[in-house]
């Protein structure tokens, strides 16, 4: 063993796989589905630095349903994808058990989880995203459809998982009841995102809520989700909490190589340092050759703009770079600009801590009139509660 590569025990995490049905996480780290963000090309860098299970965006089981070809084109996985994550939101059990019934059916999955975290207020105010675990009957219905669905149609080759927040709001927490259903209904596993929908995605999350979760789940793995952006957060999280493994979210946008930063950390080995620009540069191309083949040309690449912005954050690569980064929309244009940068620049100190994406708290969570009256209530949402919605 070459001195750089010395175990590090101040890093090293010492947490074993999680299994998932028939496959393996390993080491135990989720990229979190993000919608708009978490595509194939995405999920393909990122797992080509380390391993885990890499989730697909947020698809709506009404919208597959309809056959919404939008909803579909996000549902297809890359050939290289070792697991097929897909995440499925829905409120109403009859939907969400016939489109778990399609997708496992037509093979188009090896793994569902469902979202019951989005705060936007266009899904909460009729009932659905985070508001919907409030009414503790409708929750049952939605889990138990999706995982009977599945296992009927996969003899039990196609797990389920369930990812959630705290609750609506300090004085209306949801996790504990959230997971026991789930657990019940013989979800895989549970993954708490530590906010809840009112906390939106302001720092910090309350991991000791996943402590207190973990006491209280003891028959299936307990994930934990929330502020990591390195591996010494990854590590502080399953030594504060207990929990099985870790869920990352914005810690990883413009970051892929923080799955390579994960696993050796887990394997024991020494972490590599931050990258120089002139790997964040050829990170940069990876990224952009994987999106045009898989979308067989150049359409579409204004989106990667953000990106590109969340790449260059921290790194010296002047106003006039970050200026064309918003602007690019050809990959002779990311060219051009790719070759504008020192090679040999550092990150400033605290790279990793750098907002990128949503970092804000909600000033009131949108609910139906009357919403927090009666848990037990029998509900049957509206349409609106199932909204094309992103976010979690
Ligand atoms: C741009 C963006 C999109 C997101 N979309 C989803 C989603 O579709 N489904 C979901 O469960 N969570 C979604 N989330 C929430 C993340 O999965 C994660 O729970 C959250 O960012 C907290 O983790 P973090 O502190 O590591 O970022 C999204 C977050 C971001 C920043």
């Amino acid at each position: 063993m070459s001195a750089t590569s010395l175990p590090d025990p101040g890093t090293t995490i010492t947490a074993p796989p999680l299994r998932l049905g028939p496959f393996t996480v390993d080491p135990p780290v989720v990229l979190a589905p993000m919608a708009g963000v978490t595509d194939a090309p995405f999920r393909v860098l990122c797992s080509s630095f380390g391993g885990g299970l890499f989730v697909n965006q947020m698809v709506t089981a009404r919208a597959l349903l309809e056959g919404h070809a939008s909803s579909w084109e996000l549902a297809r996985f890359h050939p290289a994808e070792r697991i097929r994550s897909l995440q499925l939101y829905g409120t109403d059990p009859l939907t969400l058990g016939e489109a778990v019934r399609r997708l496992v059916a037509e093979d188009r999955v090896d793994h569902i989880d469902m979202n019951f975290g989005c705060p936007a207020a266009k899904v909460t105010r009729n009932g659905g995203g985070a508001a919907l675990p409030y009414k503790r009957r409708l929750l049952r219905d939605v889990v138990r459809a999706a995982v009977q669905a599945a296992d009927a149609e996969s003899g039990g080759r196609v797990p389920v998982t369930v990812k959630f927040r705290l609750g609506i709001d300090d004085d209306h927490l949801t996790f504990l009841d959230t997971a026991r259903t789930a657990e019940e209904e013989g979800v895989a596993w549970v993954a708490l995102h530590a906010r809840t929908a009112l906390q939106h995605y302001a720092p910090p999350a309350h991991w000791d809520r996943i402590a207190e979760l973990k006491q209280a789940i003891t028959s299936i793995p307990v994930l934990g989700n929330g502020d990591i952006f390195c591996p010494d957060d990854a590590r502080s999280m399953i030594t504060s909490t207990g929990c099985d493994g870790v869920v990352v979210g914005r810690g990883c946008l413009g970051r892929p190589w923080l799955f390579r930063d994960l696993a050796a950390a887990f394997a024991g080995e020494q972490v590599p340092p931050p990258p120089l620009l002139g790997e964040v540069a050829d990170t940069i191309r990876r990224h952009v050759s994987l999106i045009v083949e898989w979308q067989g040309g150049e359409e579409r690449l204004a989106h990667f703009r953000k990106h590109l912005a969340w790449y260059l954050k921290g790194y010296p690569a002047g106003s006039s770079v970050r200026q064309q980064a918003g602007q690019v929309a050809t990959v002779a244009q990311i060219d051009e600009l790719l070759d504008q940068l020192d090679p040999t620049a550092e990150p400033v100190e605290g790279v990793e801590r750098i907002v990128r994406s949503h970092s804000n708290s909600l000033s009131r969570v949108a609910l139906p009139e009357r919403w927090l009256d009666d848990p037990d209530a029998e509900v049957q949402l509206p349409r609106g509660a199932e909204a094309l919605v992103s976010g979690g």
